[in-house]
C-alpha cells in the first residue's frame, strides 16, 4: 500500500514526459522501424552531438573530490564557473554565492516555489496571450504575450476571492511561443509585480538560444531596486545541449530564500562528478563560446527549415525569436473548436501518423488547435513529421466539409 501523499504526487504525471517516453520507446527509422514515432514533442537540441561528443569522450582531469560528497547546493568551483558564464551574457554580473545548484531547472523551479509558497498559495502564470495567436499581428509587431494589466486584474480578483497570491512565474525566452521579452516589457512586468507585492520567478533556460536579429535581456538586468524579489532559473539542458545531465541553478538575491534553497538542495543535489565535468567545460571559455556560436547557427538553420516546411504545407505558425520550437496553428484539423477536438487531433497524430507533438491545452492555451512543434532534430525527421501532420490536418478538414 502506498501513502495518500505519494498517490497525490504521482496522480498526474507531466503529459510532456509521458509522451516523450512513449515516443522514445520506439523511435522512427526509415529502414529499421518505419512504424516508429517521429518525436517533435521534446525540446532537446539534438543538433550538437558532433561538437559535444569529442569533448565529452576525451580525457579530462579527475580528482578524488569528484566522487565524494560535495556541498548539496554546489561546489564553490562549479558555482564560480556558472557565475562567470552567466555574467558574460548579462549586464549585471552574477555572483557565485547567489547561486544554488541542483539537479535540473525543474528542481530549481520546485525549490523556488517551495521557498516562497505555502500549500494552497498561488503563483500566477500567464498562458499564451490570446491575441498572440493572431499570426499577422504577431508576425509584424512582435505582439504582447504577457499583458501586465491582465495580470494585475487576475491577481486582484483572485485576492478578492481570498486567494493568497505570492508570485508571478514566466519564461523568457517564452516556451512554447518563442517570444523574447524586450526590456520595456520586462520593466512593465516588474512594475506590476512591485505594485501587487509579488515575487517573480523568471525561467531563463533558453537565454542563449536566440534566433537571428533577437537579443536576450535578463530580468535582473532591468530590475534595479526590486532585485531581491526576483528568482531566476537557468540550466544546462537547452543552451548547452546537455538535458540528460540534469544540471540547473537558482539565482536569488534574497538571503532568506537563498538560505532555504540551499537546505532544500539536499533533496535534489547534482552529482559531484557532473559538477566537475561541467566546471571543466565552462572554464574553457573559448570552447564554450564556439559551442554557443555553433548552436545559434544550427538553431537558425533548423528554424528556417521547419518554418519553410510548414509554409509549404500551408500551416501557419507564430514567428519565433528563440527556443527549439514553433507554435503552430492546426485549427484547420479540428472537427470543432474545442479542447476535446484538439485532443482527438493529438491522438490521431500520435496513434495514426506516429508523430508526437504537444497540444496547446497542456500549455494552458486559451484557444484550442495550437500545437508546439520542436524542430531541433534531424531535418529529414522534421520534414517527414511535417508532411504527416499536414496530411492528418487536411484529411480532418476534408472530413468536416
Ligand atoms: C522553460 C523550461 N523550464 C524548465 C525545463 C526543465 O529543465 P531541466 O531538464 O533542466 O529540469 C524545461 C525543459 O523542457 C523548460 O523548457
Amino acid at each position: 500500500m502506498v501513502s495518500r501523499r505519494a498517490q497525490q504526487l504521482t496522480a498526474n504525471p507531466p503529459p510532456i514526459a509521458v509522451a516523450h517516453f512513449q515516443a522514445e520507446a520506439r523511435p522512427y527509422d526509415p529502414v529499421r522501424d518505419p512504424d516508429g514515432y517521429l518525436n517533435l514533442g521534446t525540446a532537446e537540441n539534438r543538433l550538437l552531438w558532433d561538437v559535444l561528443e569529442p569533448r565529452l569522450a576525451g580525457p579530462r582531469p579527475v580528482q578524488a573530490s569528484d566522487i565524494r560528497y560535495a556541498l548539496a547546493y554546489g561546489t564553490a568551483g562549479f558555482r564560480a564557473a556558472v557565475a562567470g558564464f552567466l555574467s558574460r551574457s548579462r549586464a549585471v554580473p552574477v555572483a557565485a554565492d547567489d547561486l544554488v545548484v541542483v539537479s535540473g531547472a525543474t528542481a530549481a523551479l520546485d525549490i523556488a516555489a517551495s521557498a516562497l509558497c505555502d500549500p494552497g498559495d498561488f503563483i500566477v502564470v500567464p498562458a499564451p496571450y490570446y491575441s498572440a495567436f493572431d499570426t499577422d499581428l504577431c508576425g509584424r509587431s512582435g505582439c504582447r504575450l504577457l499583458d501586465p494589466e491582465a495580470i494585475a486584474r487576475t491577481v486582484r480578483s483572485a485576492r478578492r476571492d481570498g486567494a493568497v497570491v505570492r508570485a508571478l512565474a514566466f519564461t523568457s525566452p517564452y516556451n512554447p511561443v518563442g517570444h523574447v521579452y524586450r526590456p520595456d516589457e520586462l520593466r512593465a512586468l516588474l512594475a506590476v509585480a512591485a505594485e501587487l507585492d509579488l515575487d517573480v520567478i523568471a525561467d531563463e533556460l533558453y537565454a542563449h538560444s536566440t534566433l537571428d536579429g533577437h537579443t536576450f535581456t535578463g530580468l535582473l538586468d532591468v530590475a534595479g531596486d526590486g532585485s531581491e524579489r526576483i528568482h531566476t532559473v537557468w540550466g544546462f539542458a537547452k543552451d548547452l545541449g546537455l538535458p540528460g545531465l540534469k544540471a540547473g541553478v537558482l539565482h536569488t538575491l534574497d538571503p532568506r530564500v537563498r538560505s532555504v534553497a540551499r537546505e532544500l538542495a539536499y533533496f535534489a543535489p547534482l552529482s559531484s562528478d557532473t559538477q566537475a565535468l561541467l566546471e571543466w567545460l565552462l572554464t574553457d571559455v573559448e570552447w564554450t563560446g564556439r559551442l554557443l556560436d555553433c548552436s545559434r547557427v544550427r538553431l537558425q538553420r533548423s528554424y528556417a527549415h521547419v518554418s519553410h516546411r510548414l509554409r509549404t504545407h500551408g500551416i501557419p505558425h507564430i514567428p519565433a525569436a528563440a527556443g527549439f520550437s514553433v507554435w503552430a496553428d492546426l485549427r484547420a484539423g479540428l472537427a470543432e473548436p474545442s479542447f476535446a477536438a484538439e485532443d482527438s487531433l493529438r491522438a490521431d497524430l500520435f496513434d495514426r501518423a506516429r508523430v508526437n507533438i504537444l497540444p496547446g491545452a497542456i500549455f494552458g492555451s486559451p484557444e484550442p488547435g495550437w500545437f508546439r512543434i520542436c524542430h531541433t532534430t534531424e531535418p529529414a525527421i522534421v520534414s517527414e513529421a511535417v508532411e504527416r501532420i499536414a496530411a492528418v490536418v487536411s484529411s480532418a478538414g476534408r472530413g468536416r466539409r
